[in-house]
């Protein structure tokens, strides 16, 4: 693969990662997860990091580290944040660097998978219960959407497969 940057947005539980791995390995390119940079950088966990800084600082730290990998690396497939598209101009930058991808889930099946993973690791969402989860993704789906619809592909629910993201991008000349 040459000069492609993938970026993969969506909310969480979307599949970024999952599918972010599969995608990197067909396309012989090196597989980020913005959340582990970010902890790698401040060397401690997200929740932790949420817990003793704030929101607003992890924000910040989310958009310096998508911006550090943009100017160093060249090629790579990047499973983003739910939140990131949102804040700092981020989605611009993605679209700018590279092609952007909306992971595009329904909210039942997404409060599904964050309650298998564990909702914990997930300090915007962890306060609810399993009634009130999915009408938190619902609202928080609806504020982000303006953002992830501006992704240049847009994948939904169960259509999501390794073949047919890599088809897309063929027919978007990548
Ligand atoms: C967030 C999603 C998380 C993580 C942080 C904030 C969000 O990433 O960046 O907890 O704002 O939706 P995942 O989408 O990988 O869970």
């Amino acid at each position: 693969m040459q000069h492609l940057r993938l970026f993969l947005v969506g909310l969480a539980g979307s599949g970024k990662s999952t599918l972010g791995k599969q995608l990197a390995e067909r396309l012989g390119a090196p597989f980020y997860d913005l959340d582990s940079q970010i902890e790698n950088r401040v060397g401690m966990s997200i929740p932790e990091y949420f817990s003793q800084q704030g929101q607003a600082n992890f924000r910040i730290q989310e958009s310096e580290c998508l911006n550090e990998l943009i100017a160093t690396q060249d090629s790579f497939v990047l499973a983003t944040g739910g939140g990131a598209p949102c804040f700092h101009f981020n989605m611009d930058a993605m679209n700018e660097h590279g092609t952007t991808i909306y992971l595009d889930v329904n909210p039942g099946d997404l409060a599904l998978r964050i309650l298998e993973d564990g909702v914990e690791n997930r300090p915007l969402l962890k306060s609810y219960d399993q009634q009130d989860l999915i009408a938190e993704i619902r609202a928080m789906k609806e504020k982000r959407q303006g953002f992830y619809q501006q992704a240049q592909i847009k994948i939904r629910d169960n259509q999501i497969t390794v073949d047919m993201i890599v088809s897309e991008l063929k027919s978007a000349g990548k």
